[in-house]
């Protein structure tokens, strides 16, 4: 089903970035209904973002050619999700006093959808304490607050207040969407590969673009979850509101895993560890003629199995196994040798399975002896699914 989105801008600078915002919505297939107050107009047309959402841009309560007394009521009714971006001083400090003296304001008193604010002003605006007083009462009331980040500002300053990138907020939509049903949980998870250093230049590595584990951790948080991130190198942006403990090599990772799995209900480890590491990385390039000998490797700790044999009985362990021939065979030893409860087994081979796609083809083995096969999804859907599994293992343990 199509989702709609509210889109209220206000007038600040970062207006110029909306467009973008609008051109990610509708990529998603998203129904985008734009209301601008009057200073946004200075800042970004109408005309604009009427072309880009496809719909007609409202911005009057007292238009003669619909039903003025009632269309803020029909634009709130009809939306899923509310957003104000960019959010000014001003519509916070209008929203918090529950004035409703515009067609903005107007809709967002009536809405009952979740609301995200995406604040952006200035620095010492931003910090004002009747603003961050404001922020804070909004938050108390449910409403979903999108921190500004750090940064260059329009107005010459730097520090808080810029808008994010397009990117984020589209992301911190989806969040808002998303029911909190792992509200409470808290969740590990690994991505990417490691990297085992030979010499300044040159290292082991395995195969992977961290896309599954990346996947994992935004649905997770998207649906309430406390979730860290253990990651290796990543070329993909991380999820804004995952807590990121970035390693390079596997026993860095080893060491991460350890400390923070103690105090988490679930691990999910999707990251690709390279098995070796060579014996005597060097601190300066060594000479081609000598790689040969230098070459020899020595065996990394197995993370799952380690975290396995100090798992208490109410912690959950995902594992995973990308193999290219006899997967299930393979994964079922996998799960008791690594004493995980579940593994997420896919054959790397198939179309749309594996490295560097948008897509996986999965199946789940567990404990119980029960397989569950998924057709080819989206990795985004198979991390719900991952979730959904782990979650209800997590609700039968003591
Ligand atoms: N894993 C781990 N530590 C390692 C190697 C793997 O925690 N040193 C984890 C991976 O994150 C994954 C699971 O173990 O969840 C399976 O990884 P895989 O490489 O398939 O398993 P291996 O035990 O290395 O077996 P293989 O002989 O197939 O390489």
């Amino acid at each position: 089903m199509t989702q709609s989105v509210l889109l209220g801008v206000s007038g600040g600078i970062a207006a110029y970035k909306i467009p973008f915002l609008v051109r990610l919505l509708k990529k998603a297939e998203m129904n985008v209904q734009i209301v601008m107050t009057e200073a946004a107009k200075q800042f970004v047309t109408p005309m604009t973002l009427a072309a880009l959402s496809e719909n007609r841009v409202c911005d009057n309560m007292w238009e003669d050619d619909h039903q003025p007394s009632v269309e803020h009521i029909t634009l709130a009714d009809a939306a899923d999700v509310a957003v104000i971006a960019p959010a000014t001083a001003n519509i916070i400090g209008k929203i918090t006093s529950g004035i409703a003296d515009d067609l903005l304001t107007t809709v967002i008193t009536a809405i009952r959808c979740p609301l995200l604010i995406c604040p952006s002003m200035n620095v010492n605006m931003y910090n004002n304490p009747i603003v961050q007083r404001n922020l804070r009462a909004l938050k108390k009331c449910g409403y979903h607050i999108l921190d500004p980040e750090y940064g260059f500002l329009a107005c010459g300053w730097t520090g808080a207040g810029r808008l994010p990138e397009p990117e984020i907020i589209f992301e911190a939509i989806q969040s808002a969407l998303s029911p909190k049903d792992l509200l409470g949980l808290k969740i590990l998870v690994t991505a990417g590969p490691t990297e085992e250093p030979l010499d300044p230049v040159r290292f082991i590595t395995n195969r992977s673009s961290g896309k599954m584990g990346i996947a994992v951790a935004r649905r997770a948080a998207a649906r309430g979850a406390d979730v860290t991130l253990v990651a290796g190198p990543l070329k993909i942006p991380v999820p804004f509101n995952v807590k990121l403990i970035a390693v390079r090599t596997a026993q860095e990772m080893y060491e991460k895993v350890m400390a923070f799995f103690p105090q988490m209900d679930i691990l999910v480890k999707a990251a690709a560890v390279a098995d070796f590491r060579p014996a005597r990385p060097r601190d300066s390039k060594m000479p081609k003629d000598e790689l040969d000998k230098a070459l020899q490797l020595e065996t990394n700790l197995d993370i799952i199995k380690a975290v396995g044999s100090v798992k208490k009985d109410c912690q959950i362990v995902v594992g995973f196994a990308a193999e290219t021939d006899r997967p299930i065979e393979k994964a079922k030893k996998k799960l008791t040798k690594k004493n995980a409860d579940m593994i997420v087994v896919n054959d790397v081979g198939l179309p749309g399975a594996g490295f560097d796609h948008d897509t996986n083809v999965v199946t789940f083995i567990l404990r119980s002896g029960e397989m569950e096969q998924h057709e080819l999804m989206p990795k985004e859907k198979v991390a719900d699914l991952i979730l959904d599994r782990a979650n209800a293992l997590q609700r039968k343990k003591p």
